[in-house]
């Protein structure tokens, strides 16, 4: 299926970020439906792969409504989350905004683009991109920033979902909750056009990380793609 929503260049970020203005509001609940509840435990894996410990400072791409940016501040990191949507970081500034300091770890939001960090290079010991990579024009330039912002040691986390996991589920809560199955059907469209963990794993090679590890889970419906910038 050929989706206006995929195209790549600039002309896609538009159609991107009008995207998840549209679903930010439910893009939690979304989430939660999708993975049945399964996101959380997904994150926490992240999260402890991330080794995050307080004092480390921590770079969340893509971060929309702020899960993992919470989850990472919320083990004292020093955290900021970065996304082009300001729909979605509104979310995030609510959610921010109704829990306390201690529940949300109180990480920065800024708006920006993932393929042009507005970070000097070795600013950060955690970089995690979830379910984002895809969304770019061009998804290694997005691991170029990842690694050009890591400092030594630091530690580069992706986790993506697997086509064949969407295949079903993502045209029914399209149809559900979008009223538009085509326009939300583009993340289908997006996910044939990302390359499996292992390009990503063969990209975080080339960036020369160490300790590149593929993490398939439920089967490879999900991966997280892990690596390490050299110290
Ligand atoms: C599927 S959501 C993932 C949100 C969150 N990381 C999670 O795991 O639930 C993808 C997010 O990527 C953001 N995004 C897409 N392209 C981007 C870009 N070039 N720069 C920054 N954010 C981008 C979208 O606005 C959206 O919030």
């Amino acid at each position: 299926m050929s989706n206006a929503y995929y195209t790549p260049g600039n002309q896609r970020a538009g159609k991107v970020n009008d995207l998840f203005a549209r679903i930010a509001r439910r893009y939690d609940l979304l989430n939660d439906l999708q993975s049945f509840g399964m996101h959380r435990n997904w994150k926490r894996r992240v999260v402890k792969l991330a080794t995050a410990t307080p004092g480390c400072r921590a770079l969340d791409l893509c971060c929309g409504t702020g899960d993992l940016t919470f989850a990472l501040a919320r083990r004292g990191v020093e955290t900021t989350g970065i996304d082009f949507s300001a729909q979605m970081l509104a979310v995030a500034a609510q959610r921010q905004k109704r829990n306390s300091q201690i529940a949300t770890g109180n990480p920065q939001f800024i708006q920006g683009d993932a393929q042009q960090l507005p970070f000097p290079a070795n600013s950060f010991d955690i970089v995690t991109v979830g379910y984002g990579l895809r969304n770019l024009a061009h998804w290694e330039s997005g691991l170029d920033e990842m690694a050009r912002v890591a400092r030594p040691g630091a530690r580069l986390i992706v986790r993506r979902l697997y086509f064949a996991h969407l295949k079903m589920s993502v045209p029914l809560m399209g149809w559900l909750f979008c009223g538009d199955a085509s326009a939300y059907a583009y993340i289908l469209e997006s996910l044939k056009h990302y390359p499996a963990q292992l390009a990503v794993a063969e990209k975080m090679r080339q960036l020369k990380l160490a300790n590149v590890r593929v993490i398939n889970l439920l089967g490879g419906a999900m991966a997280i793609n892990y690596g390490e910038i050299p110290v």
